[in-house]
């Protein structure tokens, strides 16, 4: 938690569940990412956090931005980015959003399938395009896999068919799954594009760029390497790959930019055990699943807990939200602690959660109102 965080919740105890988001922690985190990969362009995932302070601040930095709807766009053009500053990154468009994104100057475009390269050939005509493949989401904690990118081959006929189409078959792309711990997944991921780069000069297919995704992980309860870890491990693997030759490079953090900026601050509504001798307590808090802890399911995203008796003695609980869904019950296999002492009305702080929170909360579910939201 950052000192502007931890201030603002002492002085002004805002109402619970709410974010608590330090924008500067945002901006010195595009700066260490920038110093560890200075040649990458960089275009923030807007889906990580959409808040106008969080975009005019990037904005500002000189950000490139990566968004995935018609509506992420119009944000960024609010924030006062350009509209040549935004790649369309969702392989998977509406092709009435496809036209306003080009409509306003958006030129960069994301595909992985034959039908959406036609819509983008009919409704961004010219436009630079990036073909997305599969690659291995091995270490990551909430992987991409499957849904997106397609296979080399297809990906090798989809390029070339760009160029027959009038388009511009400007790049590559991947992404190696979300919080990915292991630096060596972006390794095995550039060899692969390199592959298909080589294969598609062999073509007379002159491609450009590579964007290498996000997946840059923040520290939830265990470690996690340094970004420049990561940045070794990426410049390593394209310099052995494109030796001087290098393509432009482009990345897409969300949450490694916005996660550990941000802090959920919670009330504890019940402590109960479902015997008396029971040695698991339940812990609900007025947060769960559906109030924007959706990375919660399957336990994959496991975050750090902070409560005002942290140091005594503690016991295992399963932790929960308020809702009278099953499903909207947090961590139950993930071995948490929390003091014994702990009871109905204390505040708790969810640590690193300014990724993937706001946007995943419900509008009402139970009556709940969405996830109160504070930029400071
Ligand atoms: C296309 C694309 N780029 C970038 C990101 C951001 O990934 P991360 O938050 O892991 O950096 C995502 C996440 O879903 C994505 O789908």
């Amino acid at each position: 938690m950052t000192p502007k965080v931890s201030r603002f919740l002492r002085d002004h105890a805002p109402a619970t569940p709410c974010l608590v988001l330090d924008v500067d922690r945002v901006e010195e985190n595009y700066r260490r990412l920038m110093a560890a990969l200075p040649l990458a362009r960089i275009y923030y995932a807007v889906k990580a956090n959409p808040a106008a302070p969080v975009l005019e601040r990037l904005v500002g930095l000189g950000s490139s931005f990566d968004a995935a709807s018609w509506e992420e766009i119009e944000a960024c053009l609010a924030a006062g980015s350009r509209p040549e500053g935004i790649s369309f990154g969702n392989t998977v468009k509406k092709e009435s959003a496809i036209r306003a994104a080009y409509a306003a100057g958006v030129r960069m475009f994301a595909f992985d399938s034959e039908a959406e390269l036609r819509k983008l050939a009919r409704s961004a005509p010219g436009a630079r395009v990036y073909c997305r493949i599969l690659v291995g989401n091995v270490g990551a904690e909430w992987p991409l896999s499957k849904k997106f990118g397609c296979e080399l081959e297809m990906a090798r006929e989809l390029m070339i068919l760009a160029g027959e189409l009038g388009l511009d078959p400007f790049g590559l792309s991947f992404h190696v799954g979300s919080q990915q711990t292991r630096t060596d997944a972006y390794e095995a991921a550039i060899a692969k594009v390199a592959m298909l780069f080589t294969d598609l000069r062999d073509a007379g297919v002159k491609v450009r760029m590579v964007n290498l995704g996000g997946g840059y992980p923040v520290r939830y309860r265990s470690e996690v390497p340094e970004i420049d870890d990561f940045g070794a491990a990426i410049m390593g693997a394209m310099t052995e790959h494109f030796g001087n030759a290098l393509p432009e490079i482009v990345i897409e953090p969300g949450r490694f930019m916005v996660g550990d900026a941000g802090v959920v601050s919670a009330e504890v509504v019940l402590v109960s055990r479902k015997a008396k001798d029971d040695p698991v307590r339940w812990v609900y808090l007025d947060i769960g699943r559906f109030g924007g802890l959706a990375e919660t399911e399957g336990e994959a995203i496991k975050y750090a807990f902070r409560t005002p008796h942290d140091g005594e003695v503690d016991g295992p609980v399963t932790i929960a939200g308020p809702t009278c869904d099953s499903t909207d019950t947090l961590y139950e296999k993930a071995n948490y602690r929390l003091p014994l002492s702990l009871d109905c009305g204390d505040r708790v702080e969810l640590l690193a959660t300014g990724a993937y929170v706001t946007t995943y909360a419900s509008q009402a579910f139970n009556g709940f109102r969405p996830l109160a939201e504070h930029y400071v």
